[in-house]
C-alpha cells in the first residue's frame, strides 16, 4: 500500500503538534498543511500551507480543508477532544485515507479509564467511533497511547512533580506502576508508524520507554538534583470522589486532577505493558532510561 503524501495537522501550534510538525518536516516525502483556528495567536512557519478555520470547527469548513488530504493528524488540546466527531465525519466526507486521533495518553479503551473523567471517556468514545468507521471500511484510523510525558509533566506540575517548589506529592503509597514515553519518542513513533501503513492500520499503538512508580520518579529527581524535597500524600479515593463531583459542576481543573490520578495510580489503564503490546522496538525508537529523561526535564526547566 502506498505511503501517505498530503498530510494535514490540526493543532500544529500546540505543544505536541509542534513536535509532530518538526518530525514530519525532517522527511521531504510529505506535503504539509496546517489547520489553525482564527483566534490562534501562535505564528506557524510561513513557508507551509496554513489554512484558517472558525474556532468552532464547522463541518463544512473542515470538509473543504480536508479535500485532497491523505492523512489527518490530530493534536488538538486535551479539553477539546470531543470536537473530533465532526473531524472524523469531515475526513470521511472528503475521502481522506487515514485519521490519527488526538489520544497520546493511557489506554482509553479501558472501561476504568472511561469511568474516571470526561476526557478519558471522550477519547475512548472517539476511538470506538473510529473503530466502527474503520470496520465499515469508511476510513482508516490510528492512535497512540504513550503514557506520561515526563518533561511536559514537570513543566506543568503534573503527577506530583512540583520541582520549582521542591515539593513532591504521592498518590497513596506511590507504588502504582505507570508507563512513560518521551515526547520526542512519541512523535518519532507516530512518524515511523506511518511508514508501515498496513501494520498500523486501524490500531491503537502502545509506546512505553519504561514503566515506573512515583517512588522511583521521586528518587531520581532528588538524586539527580542532590536536594531534599518536601513530601505530601494524597488519598486517591477521597480525591476521586471530590473531583468527580466538581467535574459534574463543569470544573475543568477537576478533570485535569482526575487525569493525573488516572495516569499515576496505575489502576486506570496507565500501565501500558499490561494493556497491550509495546511497539517501541518494532518502530525503531531509541531506548531511553529514567535518569536521563529526568535530567533532561530538569535542565529544560533550568533547575539543573
Ligand atoms: N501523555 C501526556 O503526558 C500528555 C500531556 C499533555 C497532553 N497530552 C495529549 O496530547 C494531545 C495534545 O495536547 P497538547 O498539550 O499538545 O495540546 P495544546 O498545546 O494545549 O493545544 C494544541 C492545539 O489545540 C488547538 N485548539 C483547538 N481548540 C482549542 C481551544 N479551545 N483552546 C486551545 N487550543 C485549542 C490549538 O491549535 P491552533 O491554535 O493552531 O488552532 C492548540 O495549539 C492531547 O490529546 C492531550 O491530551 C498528553
Amino acid at each position: 500500500m502506498a505511503q501517505f503524501k498530503n498530510v494535514l495537522i490540526i493543532g500544529a501550534s500546540g505543544f505536541f503538534g509542534n513536535l509532530v510538525l518538526e518530525a514530519l518536516q525532517k522527511d521531504s516525502d510529505y506535503t504539509l498543511t496546517l489547520l489553525q483556528r482564527t483566534s490562534s495567536k501562535t505564528r506557524l512557519p510561513e513557508h507551509l500551507n496554513i489554512l484558517t478555520i472558525a474556532d468552532s470547527y464547522p463541518i463544512e469548513e473542515l470538509t473543504s480543508a480536508f479535500e485532497g488530504q491523505d492523512l489527518i493528524i490530530n493534536c488538538i488540546t486535551t479539553l477539546s477532544v470531543k470536537d473530533q466527531y465532526r473531524m472524523v465525519d469531515a475526513a470521511i466526507a472528503a475521502g481522506v485515507r487515514r485519521y490519527v486521533a488526538s489520544e497520546y495518553g493511557l489506554n482509553n479503551m479501558n472501561p476504568k479509564a472511561q469511568a474516571l473523567n470526561n476526557v478519558f471517556a471522550d477519547k475512548g468514545k472517539v476511538q470506538s467511533y473510529l473503530r466502527a468507521k474503520g470496520d465499515e471500511g469508511q476510513i482508516e484510523w490510528m492512535s497512540i497511547s504513550c503514557g506520561i510525558w515526563i518533561k511536559w509533566g514537570m513543566a506543568h506540575d503534573f503527577v506530583g512533580m512540583h520541582v520549582r517548589e521542591r515539593r513532591f506529592v504521592f498518590w497513596d503509597d506511590g507504588e502504582g506502576l505507570f508507563s512513560c514515553t518521551t515526547e520526542e519518542n512519541t512523535a518519532a513513533g507516530l512518524v515511523s508508524a506511518l511508514k508501515v501503513p498496513e501494520e498500523t492500520k486501524n490500531k491503537n499503538l502502545f509506546l512505553s520507554d519504561f514503566a515506573i512508580n512515583q517512588r522511583q520518579l521521586f528518587d531520581a529527581i532528588e538524586r539527580i538534583q542532590g536536594i531534599k524535597y518536601q513530601i505530601e500524600t494524597i488519598d486517591s479515593e477521597k480525591l476521586i470522589a471530590e473531583k468527580k463531583e466538581a467535574e459534574k459542576q463543569g470544573d475543568g481543573s477537576a478533570t485535569m486532577a482526575l487525569i493525573e490520578t488516572g495516569f499515576v495510580t496505575g489502576k486506570f489503564g496507565g500501565h501500558l505493558e499490561k494493556e497491550g503490546v509495546i511497539m517501541n522496538q518494532k518502530l525503531g525508537l531509541p531506548e531511553r532510561i529514567l535518569d536521563e529523561v529526568v535530567a533532561d526535564a530538569l535542565k529544560s526547566l533550568g533547575v539543573l
